[in-house]
């Protein structure tokens, strides 16, 4: 899966308690930063503004899951039509606003992509070569719901320009499956894996949730063993988020279901580590795991806080925009519901809901937070293209709290970069509120010099 339409918001584990205190501590911080630390926010380009990768959000699904909240409807009726024009417009629109000259991939998400018509993927995928440089050979991922109903032939997707999957298998055992309101079985999932490795061999990747009601260790390896020999060369695996609203979250809260508890979770993830690591698939990020280097080209993208536009109703974009200034990257959010979407399309050539100004302060705790959730980290090289005036070990090397944590095994800072070691990857959601109240601790430190400077001159 990609997991943007929102970096924050997207279920990937364990992301989203880390960043609920990542954004407390964001809200801390930046009404003092923001204003006083323009100096130090050289209003300099970001790196490869001329290059992006473009995240396209389909918003509709047949059935709702039990688990989920993304942003999702389920539409009485749909104009496909209509659906594509906008998605185009909207591509062009943002193309044009943007700097970008280049797209390095495309990433058809949702929602249930697999929905879509062909045709429409087709006719975005012309739209971005019309406007930017998209080279034959860039990653075009689709996510694909193993549903039999609705769906068109996997083959012409791949004809209209797709040359990787993502399937959302869940599970391969019929009572979770069920539980997870899914509307497939677990044979609809393995002829799907299949029909896709026949079209794109080596560009596959599934879905796999963990932490499920029922579920034990012992039944959570076997359900991976008997997902490894038809797996194709990439796996994610998400541990169950329990959602506010969602049906599920109703159903463990009146002990109607019970999810296991956080030793087993914790013994779940590591056992999956140990499983696919052994069948030589390897970890290259929290959730994702790959052999002969089939890595998320798409995803990588955004764990190295690259640039990104976000097209379709709900999505998120990261890109320093052509006007104002021109130099600043801004987070922008498309608006939800696509019916509304689609008249402010029509009306504006986008739906872009809302544009916030990313100050250097919060461009460089999105490079932390999403850096360190890759197994290599945040090289020195990398963070001193975000960071030209302050490296590393400036800003963590001398900190008592960062020093405990690699004194712990949990933490490396090297002369290499910045990463978390195998047993502080399993942890990574209680090291970065220290990682990131070192961050503002020196921010703070350089306000203060530079008041202190200011006034003496
Ligand atoms: C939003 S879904 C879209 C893909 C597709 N519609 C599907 O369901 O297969 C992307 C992935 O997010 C993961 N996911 C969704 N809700 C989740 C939750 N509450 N907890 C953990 N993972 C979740 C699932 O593994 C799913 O494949
Ligand atoms: S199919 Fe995917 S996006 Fe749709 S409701 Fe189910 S999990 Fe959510």
């Amino acid at each position: 899966m990609s997991f943007m339409y929102d970096i924050f918001f997207y279920s990937l584990w364990p992301r989203r308690a880390l960043l609920r205190q990542h954004h407390a501590l964001q809200c801390l911080g930046r009404a003092v930063a923001s204003v006083r630390l323009r100096s130090i926010a050289t209003h300099r380009l970001p790196p490869h503004a001329d290059e992006a990768s473009l995240y396209v959000h389909w918003p509709y699904c047949l059935k709702r899951c039990s688990y989920c909240n993304f942003n999702k409807y389920i539409p009485r009726s749909q104009n496909h039509g209509v659906m594509t024009e906008c998605l185009q417009k909207e591509t062009q629109t943002l193309l044009q606003l943007s700097q970008v000259s280049r797209i390095s991939s495309v990433f058809f998400g949702g929602g249930t992509p697999s929905l879509a018509q062909p045709s429409t993927i087709a006719a975005v995928l012309e739209t971005v070569s019309k406007n930017a440089h998209l080279s034959d050979d860039a990653e075009v991922t689709l996510e694909v719901n193993p549903t039999p109903a609705g769906k068109a032939s996997l083959k012409d997707f791949v004809l209209a320009g797709v040359n990787r999957f993502s399937i959302g298998i869940q599970s391969l055992n019929e009572d979770h499956l069920r539980t997870l309101g899914r509307d497939h079985n677990s044979q609809h999932a393995l002829l799907t894996v299949s029909e896709a490795r026949t079209l794109c061999p080596g560009r596959v990747s599934v879905d796999v949730m963990f932490a499920l009601p029922g579920q034990s260790v012992k039944s959570w390896e076997s359900e991976l063993e008997k997902l490894l020999p038809v797996c194709d060369d990439h796996v994610s695996l998400y541990q169950l988020t329990l959602e506010r609203g969602t049906q599920l979250f109703k159903q463990v809260e009146t002990g109607e279901l019970s999810v296991p508890g956080d030793d087993v979770t914790a013994d779940m993830y590591k056992s999956a580590r140990r499983v696919l690591e052994n069948a030589g698939l390897c970890q290259y990020e929290v959730s994702s795991f790959a052999k002969n280097n089939a890595v998320s080209e798409h995803n990588i993208g955004y764990w190295r806080s690259n640039q990104y536009i976000g097209v379709g109703p709900g999505a998120h974009g990261r890109f320093v925009p052509r006007a104002v200034g021109g130099a600043q990257r801004e987070a922008r959010t498309q608006t939800l519901e696509p019916d509304v979407w689609i008249r402010e399309v029509q009306r504006h050539g986008h739906g872009t809901r809302r544009r916030i100004q990313l100050d250097h302060h919060g461009l460089l705790e999105e490079v932390l937070v999403m850096g360190l959730r890759m197994n290599e980290g945040i090289t020195q090289q990398h963070w001193e293209l975000f960071s030209p005036e302050a490296d590393l070990q400036q800003i963590f090397g001398m900190s008592e709290n960062v020093q405990e944590l690699q004194a712990g095994g949990l933490l490396i800072l090297n002369d290499r970069g910045l990463r978390c070691s195998w047993e502080g990857l399993a942890l990574l959601d209680s090291i970065l509120p220290t990682m990131l109240l070192e961050l503002e601790t020196f921010f703070q430190s350089r306000v203060s010099a530079e008041t202190q400077t200011f006034r003496e001159t």
